[in-house]
């Protein structure tokens, strides 16, 4: 940093006598110091100028030595990412539209197609081992910046009188024993521990790609019989759970705001929602704001064995998975989930959707909180069938539709006496 200052070994702080002189002598080092500090910055700065005139393709932001230079990440999600913080940022937003002040990187260019739902060909020439990716990749980082698909179905006066609780369940076309199982026990949309509960179930469709058999006529009937389901157009698989979300966030956004609370769960999944009820009665305004409670997944990252169900490749994403509520079911407010729909606009769509919303929360500046009776992983084996260990359960991962029908009535039959 400073060749020209010579290092002082034996200089220790003077006493009494010699003060004068010590005076001198120290106002002499400050001098040469302050001088070699003067040339250190004249020359970073000449050398910083010297290497921009061989580049000028390179980012002009002032003196490296003290800003952390922008560079773009190699990952393609991380990269997109980078671009939505960039155009996001109310600092440099206001610089933007104040003039040209701020000489953005080359890395922001916009070279995505211009309908965000044309096909992302760029994913050729930008993902390195693309080729090499399993078939889901290729469906999703093709189609990943697309988030409008008509709807099919519809329910747009469910919260008409707002409910208290919104039951949502994310389901798949042919599921339709689970959704009857759970319309007939905890799901049931009405008066419940003297709160009005809505249930909804969340549906894409069905795609040729995928080999199914012809269930429209089936699910019309369903529809019209319950009016509870809501359906998209867009081809319903696992990576495409994300879409499910922020499809359904948006329709919450428009339909259904008034709605205190929010619970969303799979279509395996065992709710006592007396509990749910109970729980949320005994929250204070302030912690009724931000709630957002599940099974809370923290230190995670993502996995690299790319035999795994959850498989994500380097040159998609590089980082760690911010805390996370397992997606089987978790509890949140209304009112943040309206928050988490603006947040979800800012930040791209990753194929692992509990991981999506927990990006979404950060984003906010927020974390889910960990609560003990959501059991995504089930519970010890030989309490399965004890009926009482029902009753203090939040949520428990999986359950089939008859095995929802038998454990229901342990919940809300008052002859059990469970003391
Ligand atoms: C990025 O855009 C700027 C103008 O907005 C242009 O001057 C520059 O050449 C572009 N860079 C690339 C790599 O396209
Ligand atoms: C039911 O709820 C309403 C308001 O939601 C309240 O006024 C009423 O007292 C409650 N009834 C019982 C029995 O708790
Ligand atoms: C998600 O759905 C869209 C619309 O049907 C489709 O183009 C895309 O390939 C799907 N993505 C996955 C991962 O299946
Ligand atoms: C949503 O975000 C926009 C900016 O993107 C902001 O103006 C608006 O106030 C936000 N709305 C809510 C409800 O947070």
């Amino acid at each position: 940093m400073f060749p020209n200052v010579p290092l002082y070994p034996g200089f220790v702080m003077p006493r009494g006598g010699n003060m004068q002189l010590t005076c001198r002598k120290a106002r002499l080092l400050c001098v040469v110091i302050m001088f070699n500090i003067c040339i250190c910055v004249l020359m970073s700065v000449k050398w910083n100028r010297r290497r921009h005139d061989k580049d000028p393709r390179k980012v002009r932001i002032p003196s490296e030595r003290f800003w952390r230079p922008q560079i773009a990440s190699e990952s393609f999600w991380n990269k997109e990412q980078q671009r939505l913080d960039f155009l996001y940022n109310p600092i440099i937003n206001s610089a933007l539209s104040d003039d040209s002040l701020v000489v953005l990187p080359d890395w922001l260019n916009d070279t995505g197609p211009l309908n965000p739902c044309d096909p992302d060909y760029r994913v050729f020439t930008q993902i390195s081992d693309y080729n090499s990716l399993p078939q889901r990749f290729h469906d999703f980082l093709l189609h990943m910046r697309c988030r409008t698909y008509p709807m099919l179905i519809n329910q747009p006066h469910v919260c008409d009188e707002s409910p208290f609780l919104l039951v949502v369940v994310k389901s798949l076309i042919p599921h339709f024993d689970r959704r009857q199982a759970i319309r007939e026990t905890w799901g049931r949309a009405g008066v419940f521990a003297n709160r009005t509960v809505v249930t909804v179930f969340l549906l894409g469709n069905t795609s040729p790609l995928d080999n199914f058999p012809d269930l429209l006529g089936m699910l019309g009937h369903e529809a019209k019989l319950h009016n509870d389901l809501l359906q998209w157009d867009y081809r319903d698989s696992f990576f495409n759970l994300t879409l499910k979300e922020v499809l359904f966030l948006e329709w919450f956004s428009k339909h259904c705001p008034l709605a205190q609370y929010v619970l969303k769960g799979d279509d395996d999944v065992f709710v006592n929602t007396l509990q749910v009820i109970d729980l949320l009665e005994g929250l204070s305004d302030n912690k009724a704001k931000d709630l957002f409670i599940g099974d809370v997944i923290s230190n995670a990252g993502p996995h690299r064995n790319e035999n795994l169900k959850y498989f994500i490749p380097e040159s998609v994403f590089v980082g760690q998975y911010p805390p996370y509520a397992g997606g089987g079911g978790y509890l949140l407010s209304g009112e943040l989930a309206i928050r988490l729909y603006n947040a979800s606009q800012q930040v791209v769509l990753f194929p692992i959707d509990d991981v999506y919303t927990g990006m979404c929360l950060r984003k906010l500046g927020l974390a889910p909180t960990k609560h003990s009776g959501f059991k995504t992983f089930d519970i010890d084996i030989k309490y399965r069938s004890t009926p009482c260990i029902y009753r203090n359960l939040v949520l428990v991962h999986s359950r089939k539709p008859q095995e929802i029908i038998e454990i229901w009535p342990w919940i809300v039959n008052p002859e059990l006496d469970c003391q």
